[in-house]
Parts: C-alpha cells; structure tokens; sequence
C-alpha cells in the first residue's frame, strides 16, 4: 500500500512557508495537532478590525520603489505592515501603527481636479499616488506584488500528481486555496472602507465581515459577505441612561423591521454608487427574502454582498471557525469536497438550484460528527459547555455554544484523510435524503420536516433549510458523483497506481472535469457503470473478506 506520508515532504516555497506559518487556523498535520492556544473568534474579529482602521489602499504608478515608497509614507507615523498586490494596476496596502497617521496623510492629499469631468470630493482611505518625475524611481529595485489568486488548473494538477499520498493531496489543496494573510487583510479592509461610507448616515455603525472571510473556510477568490451592523447604535444608548428619566431619539417609524432594512440598504447602496470610490456594478436586490446590496470593488477585486443585521449569520461563521480550528483535518476535507464540488458543476458563482459550498461545509461536519469516535462534537454538546458568558439569544433563537475552543476535548479519532475522504464518498452515496434531514446539531439524522429533496436544518434558525433551493435533479447529480468517487478511489486502492505515474490519481483523478474520463484511463474497457451498479459494487467490495472496510483507520 501507498505510505501514508503525514508531513508535507515536498519543499515549498519561501513565500508559501511564510504563508503556512501566518495561517491562524493550526497545523494542517493529521493527528497532530497545534497545541498553542487559539484565539477565540470574537478576539479575532476585533484585532483584525482595529488593524483595517489604520489601514489604507494605494494605486502606485506601475514601476515604484518600494524604499521610496515607504520612506515618503514614514513621514506620517511609523508603517506596522505594508504589501503590494496587482488588480486593474498595481496596489499597496499600508497598515500604519496608529490611526492618526491616516488622518495626517488625509490632511496633506488633495482632491483631483479633473478637466472636463467632475470630481466627488469624498475624502477616504483610498489613494491614488502618482510621480512626480517617473525617471527617477525606474532604476531602483521594484516592489514583488503577492499573489491573490488560486492557482490555475494546470498547476494543481501539478502539485497533486506530485504529492506522496492522498493525505498529502488533501493538505496541498488546502495550502494552495486557503486565504492567505494578505488576502484576509484586504477583505476586511475592504468592509472597513465600505463601514467609513456608510458612516456618512450612521456615524456609529459597523461594517462586519461573515461567511467564508471569516469561517476559515474561504476559497482565494471567494465572494465577501458583510453586514451593515447597526445594534451597537442601540446599545451605546441602553447603557448610558440613569435617574428617573428614559430618553429616546425620535425616529421615523416605517411598517416593519423588512422595510426598515430595505430602505437602510437602499440608500447605501445609493451612496456607494455615486460615492464610494472603487465600488461599481451597484445591484439593490432589495425583494429577496434576505435584502441586499451587491456590488464590486474594483481594487480588491472582491464581489460584494452586503446586508444588514445579520447577526446569526455572524455566529453561524463562529460556530464554523470553531469547527474548522478543533481538528486540522476539517479543513482539509472542506476544502477538496468544495473543489470537487465545483470542478464538477455541482456549485456554482449564479444562484439557482444548486448545492451552496454552505451546504455543502454543514455536510462534511455533519459526517464528521458520525465518525467513531466522533471528529466533531455536536452543536448540543458545544452549547451544554458554554458559561454565563457565551450565553447568546438572537431574534428569540437561542446561539448559545462555548467559544473558548481551548476548553473543547480534541478527538481521539485518528483516520486518515484518505479513509475519511473514501468514507465521505460512500456515507452520501448511501444517505437516505429521501426520508432524512441533516442535523449538526444533533448530530444524528432527523426525519425530514418538508419534502425539500436536500433537507439541512439551519443550526440556530432550526425551522429553516439552509439547502431549500437544491432541485432533485442536482441532489441526484451530487449522489451520482459521490458513488462513482467512492468506486475510482476503491478501484486504486485494488490495482496500486504508483503515484509517481503520469496520470492523475487520488484527488487529482476525482476533481477531473468528468469522472467518467479518468474512469476511462482503466485498461479494463468497461462501460460507465450506472449509479446504482456502482452502488451494488461498492456494497460487493465492503461485504468480501479480502477487502475489509478501513473505518478504523489502520492499513
Ligand atoms: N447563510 C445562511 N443560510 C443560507 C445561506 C447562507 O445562514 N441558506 C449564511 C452562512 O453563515 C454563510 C453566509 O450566510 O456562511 C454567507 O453565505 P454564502 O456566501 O452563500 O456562503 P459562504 O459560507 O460565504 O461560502 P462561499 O465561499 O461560497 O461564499
Ligand atoms: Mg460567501
């Protein structure tokens, strides 16, 4: 059998070693896991926060030295972190040590004058530098400008063709796809320029990151989902008023709390439209059940969705962060069942009927809640730990669960990716979807509530499908696949593919555009196998003596 290789023993990158070491999330070694304590979410959520504040974005001119650069930016307070990335043109993102150096800078930069056309004199964190003499800076060493996007399909195939297991796959694919540092910089620097747009209406608002920026589960080239956060507003008032008198503001009252954001929403997204430089393709889908503006940053380049009050969806990305922090191999799993999702259509960038990467992160955790033992805990038992503190109520639904991960018992499971990824495979191959509903909250299959073809219950907003949208025809599209995955990754096991072979084998072979081609690359001409046949010879294979079912995940 392939040695189960558990360190990465390729050499990397110095750029890809620095990466590795920035990531938060731990190790990515199976069963051996970071002990250093992890920061809670909320800890984070702050840190990164603060840091965006004192943040600013830069379009350089396309040759500039980078030691002039920084020397001409010094003179407004010392630089904390500063990096280069190209979009339309070349960026630099500064992080000052403090706030007030923004402020000095704003103070010394003028306002274009623009000849024919007009300019918005919006003073924000966003610049454009330009030389005065651009003779001067070309002879000098230029700025290396730091990746921001995933690597082509060439290149992955590259990387996991030459891996040394499937566990050694499975972490590759997570290296190469994960955020990194910068790109997480420059999403909530991103919702912090938006924040100081909508700060012209709502002084005291904030602009929240969620969703797969922050659950450490995020793709590079993922969208960015951020709230428009207006409770602390509230708060600051509850909290001041003493003595025998209650003062509120007077306010405009409008129907319902759906009108009230839809009107929020409206003239934010108004405003970034007119105002707000670098935002563009401003859509108000202000009718769906979940109101929203969604628009493009230009600079980033990050699509853009953003919403109000979304506070469960906040602990919804709290509760994955935890999941995805507990144990190296969540992430791992995550990130090739997402990736083999799309590279077989089975998600897409347009809504529509088909299985979200949510759905599809609530099915990995929900399958590694049903490993013995189990991986993850269940989101009861995550609530029967939580103190005083944690305690949480939303909209009258109780979030309720510990966030200090550091109290949660690491697993004593140790399977390897490779059975998990096989496991993964043939546990959804084999789901009764028909009659059950996915419960990660429990842990345990439910009965289905409604007919939906794909049912998996909301975790906090329990009488919501988070999968409602998924046709049969997808589901079925999901099952077929994870069959015929489950039967390549049985075949390689009988016939021992060396994996110094040219042809794709492991994760490589499964995330080819069509299982059926890399099926064909079998000497043994055979015809597609249908579904259920797949199925019935995946029963034949578990139930034979020579081939005892790996669940214990000893080879
Ligand atoms: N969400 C939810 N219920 C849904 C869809 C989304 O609660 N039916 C919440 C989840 O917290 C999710 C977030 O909204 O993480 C953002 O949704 P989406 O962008 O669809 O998912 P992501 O997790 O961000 O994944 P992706 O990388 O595909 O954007
Ligand atoms: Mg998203």
């Amino acid at each position: 059998l392939r040695p189960i290789h558990r360190l990465l023993s390729r050499p990397g990158t110095v750029a890809a070693d620095a990466r590795r070491e920035q990531q938060s999330a731990g190790s990515t070694e199976t069963g051996s896991e970071d002990r250093t304590p992890k920061k809670r979410f909320s800890e984070v959520q702050k840190e990164r926060r603060e840091q965006a504040q004192r943040t600013i974005l830069i379009l350089c001119p396309n040759k500039i030295s980078e030691k002039k650069f920084l020397k001409y930016l010094s003179q407004h307070g010392p630089i904390n972190n500063h990096f280069f990335f190209e979009s339309f043109g070349l960026y630099a993102v500064v992080e000052f040590c403090q706030k007030e150096s923004v402020a000095s800078l704003q103070n010394l930069t003028r306002t274009p004058s623009m000849g024919t056309e007009a300019a918005i004199p919006f003073r924000s964190r966003f610049f454009n530098l330009k030389l005065k003499n651009s003779s001067d800076q070309t002879s000098e060493q230029s700025c290396i400008p730091c990746n921001q996007s995933p690597p082509s399909s060439k290149k992955l195939f590259e990387l996991l063709c030459d891996a040394e297991s499937i566990d050694d796959q499975l972490n590759t694919l997570l290296k190469e796809f994960q955020l990194t540092e910068e790109n997480t910089k420059l999403r909530y620097l991103t919702c912090s320029l938006i924040e100081d747009i909508a700060a012209a209406y709502f002084p005291d608002c904030a602009v929240r990151p969620f969703g797969s920026s922050v659950n450490s589960f995020g793709k590079l080239g993922c969208d960015l989902d951020m709230f428009l956060d207006l409770d602390e507003i509230g708060n600051f008032n509850a909290h001041k008023t003493s003595g025998n008198f209650l003062m509120e503001f007077q306010v405009k009252n409008v129907p319902s709390e759906r009108i009230a954001t839809q009107k929020i929403l409206s003239v934010i997204g108004e405003c970034l439209d007119n105002f707000g430089p670098g935002c563009v393709g401003v859509q108000k889908i202000l009718n769906a059940r979940c109101p929203l503006v969604r628009f493009s940053h230009q600079a980033s380049g990050f699509q853009c969705d953003l919403t109000t009050n979304n506070r469960i969806a906040l602990k919804s990305s709290e509760l994955l962060y935890i999941y995805g922090a507990l144990d190296s191999r969540v992430r791992a799993m995550v990130f090739s069942i997402r990736c083999w999702a799309r590279a077989h259509s089975l998600t897409s960038s347009i809504p529509g009927a088909w299985i979200t990467n949510f759905s599809l992160t609530m099915m990995v955790i929900f399958f590694l809640q049903r490993r013995s033992p189990p991986i993850l805990p269940t989101l009861d038992y995550l609530k029967t730990l939580a103190d005083a503190e944690d305690k949480c109520i939303i909209e009258g639904h109780n979030c309720t669960f510990i966030c200090d991960l550091n109290r949660i018992k690491p697993s004593k499971n140790t399977e390897t990716l490779e059975i998990l990824l096989k496991e993964f495979f043939e546990f959804f191959g084999n789901f009764a979807f028909n009659k059950n509903s996915i419960n990660i909250r429990q842990g345990r299959e439910q009965n289905k509530p409604e007919p939906s073809p794909l049912h998996i219950q909301n975790p906090f907003e329990t009488s919501l499908n988070i999968s409602k949208n998924v046709s049969q025809s997808q589901l079925q599209k999901f099952v077929d696949l994870a069959r015929e995955s489950a039967w390549i990754l049985h075949q390689e096991d009988k016939d021992h593919p060396s994996p110094s072979s040219n042809q794709p084998w492991g994760l490589a072979a499964l995330l080819l555009p069509s299982v059926a081609k890399s099926m064909s690359r079998d000497k043994k001409k055979r015809k597609k196998p249908a579904s259920e046949r797949i199925k019935n010879l995946l029963e034949s294979i578990k139930s034979s003596p020579e081939n005892p079912t790996n669940t214990n995940g000893k080879r």
